[in-house]
């Protein structure tokens, strides 16, 4: 088939399940957003897992190992939701870094001061994502909605799981 008759075959089959194209582009370049502070998280937390020292090693050697772990399967899940949107799926250091609003960071930070950038992090990625479900409940694409939700519920619990790690009381 040329590539002509499958945008229309695409387009055809996009009204009928009620997305418009346009609107389909537009919630993957949202989705792409979340895709690289997904992959800007898993990078800093994996860091945080092999670099953080101090009392609190333990605890946060394995939570950050259990949390990377969640990022990196998400971020597949995240890529493979653009392709079925028809775009192509953002994969270079470069282009995660213009997307992501997250900043790489200092090695030379205490345990205290990783776990708060994490925090902060997860926030920023948080932010995006309530962007991104408010622009595709409104478009009607409940599936990218629906998984958004369950990441962003992830990332809160996140952060709540690092906040008892340095909180006094
Ligand atoms: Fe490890």
């Amino acid at each position: 088939m040329s590539s002509a008759a499958l945008a229309s075959k695409t387009a055809q089959f996009d009204q009928k399940a009620g997305i418009q194209p346009e609107d389909r582009s537009k919630i993957a370049s949202e989705l792409g957003k979340v895709l690289a502070d997904s992959y800007m998280l898993f990078i800093k937390t994996q860091g945080v897992h092999w670099n953080v020292v101090g009392p609190t090693f333990y605890s946060l050697h394995k939570l950050t190992e259990e949390h990377y772990g969640n990022l990196y399967a998400a971020i597949d899940e995240i890529a493979e939701r653009i392709r079925a949107l028809g775009e192509k799926a953002p994969a270079s250091y470069r282009k995660y870094g213009e997307l992501s609003d997250i900043q790489d960071y200092d090695l030379e930070q205490t345990a205290e001061q990783h776990v708060k950038m994490l925090i902060d992090d997860h926030r920023t990625a948080v932010k995006s994502m309530r962007g991104a479900i408010e622009w595709c409940e409104d478009k009607k694409d409940f599936v990218t909605a629906d998984m958004l939700i369950e990441r962003m519920s992830w990332h809160e619990e996140a952060i709540w799981m690092l906040n008892s790690i340095i909180a006094e009381k």
